[in-house]
């Protein structure tokens, strides 16, 4: 096992009504104006907004709104959340939505307190020393940002999507999680953010570090956990408690206790970046079918993982099968599961017929450097391959 610090000091607020608590809890966490952030109505339809805004008005706590965050979010609004803290001098930022928002609310916390541009975090030309503080009212269990310390932004000048992690000042003071907002959400949107969380702790498992078995244990867990309640979520949009347990499975899958002691991997994740960026697609989407192919490739190269993979979650039997047949079973089991919650499993599902493969290979590298990933190391010959294999 390897050295590690794990610090996850987010105030969770799990349960029905609980959103109506947001006033008070933006008061005991120091704000004295508000930044409302949103993304593109849903929570206007839902009704969520205005329970958000009369929880603030009962607590005297002035505010802003800033809406329109779209899925795959992009830099300009984050500039306009800048300058609207500039002008109106808020010091607390509530996202009311998904990651999209959460991590424009971030982006703006961090960028509001730094004399260059925002985008230089992003890029590595700056480290963020200090942000505003953010408080979270999450809807879709999925990218996991109400309890990470990370925020994924795309330029669109750029066209890059890059990810900026940093716990020590991105995590949210507290996040609000009431399982019945999330029964609105699209099946399309729910499987999606399920591939997602999923994804989030393979990232993690695949690993050449040894002798994790508790941080395995605690994933396996979590992933046999999440695909028990799944199948209910999607037959049973209303199912309160089956909805409970996905909630608090994104926020496991993400919050980095399933990923202590170990080298984590994350290469599927910045070849899906690349797809949602060239492509807009939803992320998790994305994810259900890279994933499957990154596996594809690299177990040939590496199986130790894979092969456990297979045994302890997947289901596969053992008996008079060789290593190879093992992981094709589970590779095999992984790409059913996901199409039966209404997912894509090739870039052609996903609406991509004639994927642009050299871009996204040469994107990713410019972007990434090279190699990418540590369970094996991704040079160009081997992503174009996971890329071909997507198809
Ligand atoms: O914009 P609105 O109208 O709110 O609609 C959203 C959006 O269209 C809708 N939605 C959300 N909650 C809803 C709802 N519709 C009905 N009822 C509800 N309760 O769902 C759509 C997707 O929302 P979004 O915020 O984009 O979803 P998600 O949470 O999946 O976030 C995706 C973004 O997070 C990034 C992804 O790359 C992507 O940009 N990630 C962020 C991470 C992090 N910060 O730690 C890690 C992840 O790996 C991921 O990369
Ligand atoms: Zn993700």
């Amino acid at each position: 096992m390897e050295n590690f610090v794990f610090c996850s000091p987010t105030n969770f607020i799990f349960g029905r009504g609980t959103e109506n608590q947001v006033g008070k809890l933006c008061k005991e966490n120091g704000a004295t104006r508000v930044l409302i952030v949103y993304g593109g109505g849903s929570v206007v339809r839902s009704g969520l907004l205005d329970r958000v805004r009369t929880a603030l008005t009962d607590e005297n706590m002035p505010f802003g709104e800033l809406g329109g965050v779209k899925p795959n979010p992009e830099d300009d609004l984050v500039r306009i959340g800048i300058e609207m803290v500039h002008a109106e001098n808020f010091d607390f930022i509530l996202p009311v939505g998904g990651g999209s928002t959460i991590d424009t609310a971030k982006a703006i916390a961090a960028g509001a307190l730094y004399d260059g541009d925002f985008w230089d975090f992003y890029t590595g030309k700056a480290t963020v020393q200090k942000a505003l503080p953010v408080g979270v009212v999450l809807t879709i269990p999925a990218a996991g940002s109400e309890g990470s310390g990370n925020t994924v932004i795309t330029n669109i000048a750029t066209k890059q999507k890059i990810s900026l992690r940093c716990p020590e000042h991105l995590r949210p003071q507290f996040s609000i999680l009431n399982p019945e907002l999330t029964f609105t959400l699209p099946a399309y949107q729910t499987a999606s953010g399920i591939c997602d969380m999923m994804v989030h702790i393979f990232e993690r498992y695949f690993t050449n570090t040894t002798e994790t078995g508790i941080t395995d244990r605690i994933a396996e867990g979590v992933l046999l956990s999440i695909m028990e309640e799944a199948p209910k979520v999607i037959a049973n949009p209303s199912d309160y408690d089956a909805r409970a347990n996905i909630m608090w499975a994104g926020m496991l899958a993400h919050n980095g206790i399933c990923g202590t002691g170990r080298v984590e991997d994350w290469a599927s994740h910045f070849m899906e970046h690349e797809l949602s960026s060239l492509y807009g697609v939803t992320h998790g989407a994305g994810l259900a079918v890279v994933f499957p192919a990154w596996l594809t490739v690299v177990s040939r190269i590496n199986p130790h993982r894979a092969k456990q993979l297979a045994l302890r979650v997947l289901h596969v039997s053992a008996e008079g099968k060789t290593d190879e047949e093992i992981i094709a079973e589970g590779i095999a089991r992984l790409r059913q599961f996901w199409h039966s919650l209404g997912l894509p499993i090739t870039l052609k599902e996903l609406g991509i017929e004639n994927p642009d493969i050299d871009a996204l290979v040469r994107n990713l590298h410019i972007t990434k450097g090279e190699p990418i990933g540590n369970y094996v190391k991704l040079d160009r010959s081997l992503t174009k391959e996971i890329y071909e294999e997507a198809r």
